[in-house]
């Protein structure tokens, strides 16, 4: 057997990344998919003393897996800001570092957001469809659908981590009032500084109307909004006092405006979506724009995609962060899956004086630090 370094990606990350792993002298072995591989083979590979596992989001990522990785597995590099796959307790308790990808999806996933929530609102995709299918009479004031503006709309921005920000920064650009909710952080700071833009924008007659932008409770936030775009991690009962999971459901979906519409480019999980599809067929809500679900890829029998609400629900296949750069780029700075790669490179190599905890990609520092 050689005596190089060995790794197991779950998924290809691209040519120029999986590149710089060989290159670094690293036997990098791809499963190569499309689909993810099933847990047992991921088993049977850390079993088998691979040094690093890169997972996607597909792949959960457990004791059973760390088990099997006892003196051998030294890191899990996951192509992903999400790791709600990966259970940071277990990881914790094998003290096996893993990373995530944050920062260089940021400005793509948030933009996603924002076309998805322009879409829905405009109405483009059943713009679209009338223009394909033959069935545009003729140009008419208000026939046979008008959409609503973004413009001068107030939207309620759920989660203010980096993406939540992200798009504040963008909605700012479209002259939107804010209303920021964040069960865990506020940056007030930031929202200061949006304020300060936002007037001067107006003093400088850039935008005609003064706009604003305040943290306010949960509840405040979604009975205000025309629009509700949600930005927090998946965080189920028991992970945390403040869990994420369903926390758009029946009762939260009944504050919203009737006129009001969803976005979420987070999690789907955070929605419940057989509420969601009820609200939406007896529009208790006008809309809703989803790249993500509960159960992915979306099941046939989802009730998201009962052709009564269809004019209402835009959905997407967790693409929010799908973008060349984005994904792509070996630019630790620039790309999901350059960053990966240098988070292997980090561990293997023992970077940062060889200290997890001092490694800028590694999640769970936690395990690693001096207590
Ligand atoms: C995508 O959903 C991600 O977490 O990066």
């Amino acid at each position: 057997m050689s005596d190089k370094k060995r790794i197991f990606a779950t998924s290809r990350i691209g040519e120029p990344a999986e590149n710089r792993l060989r290159q670094n002298g690293y036997e990098l072995e791809v499963f190569q998919g499309p689909e993810a591989p099933p847990k047992k083979l991921i088993i049977e590979k850390v079993k088998s003393g691979i040094d690093a596992l890169v997972t996607t989001l597909r792949d959960p990522i457990d004791a059973e897996i760390f088990e099997a990785g006892k003196g051998s597995l030294k890191v899990v590099a996951q192509i992903a800001v999400g790791f709600d796959n990966i259970n940071r307790a277990d990881a914790n308790k094998y003290k096996i570092p893993f990373t995530n990808t944050a920062d260089v999806l940021t400005e793509a996933t948030a933009e996603f957001g924002f076309f998805m929530m322009g879409m829905l609102a405009r109405k483009m995709y059943q713009s679209e469809r009338l223009v394909r299918d033959q069935k545009w009479p003729s140009w008419h004031p208000f026939l046979p659908f008008l959409g609503d503006e973004v413009t001068g709309k107030t939207i309620a921005i759920i989660g203010t981590g980096r993406i939540g920000l992200a798009m504040i920064k963008k909605c700012s650009g479209f002259d939107m009032n804010m209303l920021c909710y964040d069960p865990a952080y506020h940056n007030e700071k930031y929202v200061a500084s949006i304020q300060e833009l936002m007037d001067l924008r107006h003093a400088r007659g850039i935008q005609k109307e003064k706009t604003w932008i305040k943290y306010v409770d949960f509840e405040e936030a979604l009975k205000g909004a025309d629009y509700v775009s949600i930005h927090v991690p998946l965080l189920r009962e028991g992970e945390t006092d403040k869990p994420t999971y369903h926390l758009i459901n029946e009762k939260t979906l009944a504050l919203m405006k009737p006129t009001a519409y969803l976005v979420n480019s987070s999690r789907g999980p955070v929605v419940d979506e057989k509420a969601l599809a009820a609200a939406l067929k007896n529009k208790i809500i006008a809309g809703a724009a989803l790249d993500v679900f509960e159960k992915e890829p979306l099941p046939a029998d989802s009730p998201l995609l009962d052709p009564e609400i269809a004019d209402r629900a835009r959905l997407f296949h967790h693409f929010a962060s799908g973008a060349q750069i984005t994904r792509l780029s070996v630019d630790p700075d620039k790309g999901m899956a350059g960053r990966t790669a240098q988070a292997v490179i980090d561990v293997l190599e023992g970077n940062y004086g060889g200290d997890p905890a001092g490694m800028p990609y590694v999640v769970n520092k936690e395990a690693f630090e001096e207590k």
